[in-house]
């Protein structure tokens, strides 16, 4: 079977470090796309995650390119090109911004990957995957956002912190938008089959719940330059490995809901199920009012952003 392709468009932190990643999980061959002024630097990247691939025996080839052409046949393209978030934005401060570098990106990937499986992982999260969507003119199937993944992960490491067992036990997931109005499940959350709510009580909870939906501006602030990079990497990985390796992971995506909980028309983080046909389900299940409440919160939310595409 022929290594399959995976194709980064951004090769900034969380670009570059999804490729060292995806190297070290032998995904398939890697090619870093960046704007001209940037072509050295990804070749430079590309070559020394290259040169570390040796020590565990792994074969891929990793390029760098400032030419969409080299994206030809990718299996998955991901995207993470746009201006990240700085101290006192917020992700939707970031949409004038990145809006014409998703149009022009859709327009480059549709023209030289068009079979492709789309991750995108550009903020605002929610409005530049729909953006993709429409200008791309892509099936459902294959286009999906980032964020669900990370902010459950965020969300785990929180709560094994608190809990003091392991993060590799906790299952937990966090629905809705990427933004501050976020839906961590935390009735549904459990370490080891054992129910949250019997591990920590109410207020420790809600105080979880609170810094998972900040999780990302905690590590804008304490950078001072830039937003997260490392998790936000891995997490797009997960997503590529189950596509690639077709494992039917359900993961919290920000995919397509036409129905489901309601939705119609928007992309939002939903469980959701990713394999070789890219979005394969969404699964569904019953909400208590207060969780319908949050999803309709932060649906409003997304709508919000979305419309100010005006796509
Ligand atoms: C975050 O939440 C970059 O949006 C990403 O850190």
């Amino acid at each position: 079977m022929p290594r399959k392709k995976i194709a980064l468009i951004g090769g900034g932190q969380v670009g570059g470090n999804i490729a060292l990643l995806a190297a070290q999980k032998e995904l398939g061959d890697i090619v870093i796309i960046d704007i001209p002024e940037a072509e050295s630097f990804v070749k430079g990247k590309a070559l020394d995650i290259s040169q570390l691939l040796p020590h565990d025996g792994f074969d891929c080839k990793i390029t760098g390119s400032s030419d969409f052409k080299a994206i030809k046949n990718s299996d998955v393209v991901v995207i993470t090109a746009g201006f990240p978030r700085q101290p006192g934005m917020n992700r939707e401060d970031l949409l004038n911004k990145n809006l014409s570098i998703m149009t022009n990106v859709a327009n480059e990937v549709k023209t030289h990957a068009p079979d492709a499986f789309v991750i995108v992982v550009s903020n605002p999260l929610d409005a530049m995957v729909y953006s993709f969507y429409k200008v791309s003119g892509f099936k459902k199937n294959k286009v999906v956002g980032m964020a669900g993944a990370l902010d459950s992960a965020r969300f785990r490491s929180f709560i094994a912190t608190e809990t003091n067992l392991s993060s590799q036990d906790v299952i937990c997931m966090v629905l809705g938008g990427h933004g501050d109005t976020m839906v961590p499940v935390s009735r549904l959350a459990s370490v080891g089959g054992v129910p949250l709510t019997a591990l920590l009580d109410k207020e420790k909870i809600n105080e979880i719940e609170e810094r998972t939906r900040f999780g990302g501006g905690e590590i804008v602030k304490l950078l001072g330059k830039g937003s997260a990079f490392y998790a936000p990497a891995q997490s797009s990985v997960e997503m590529i490995e189950s596509f690639i390796r077709d494992k039917k992971r359900v993961i919290p995506c920000a995919s397509l809901c036409e129905g489901e909980f309601g939705i119609d028309g928007y992309f939002i983080g939903v469980p959701t199920v990713i394999g070789c046909n890219g979005v394969e389900k969404i699964l569904t299940f019953e909400l208590n009012s207060a969780e319908k409440n949050a999803l309709d919160n932060t649906l409003t939310e997304v709508k919000k952003t979305v419309q100010e595409t005006g796509l």
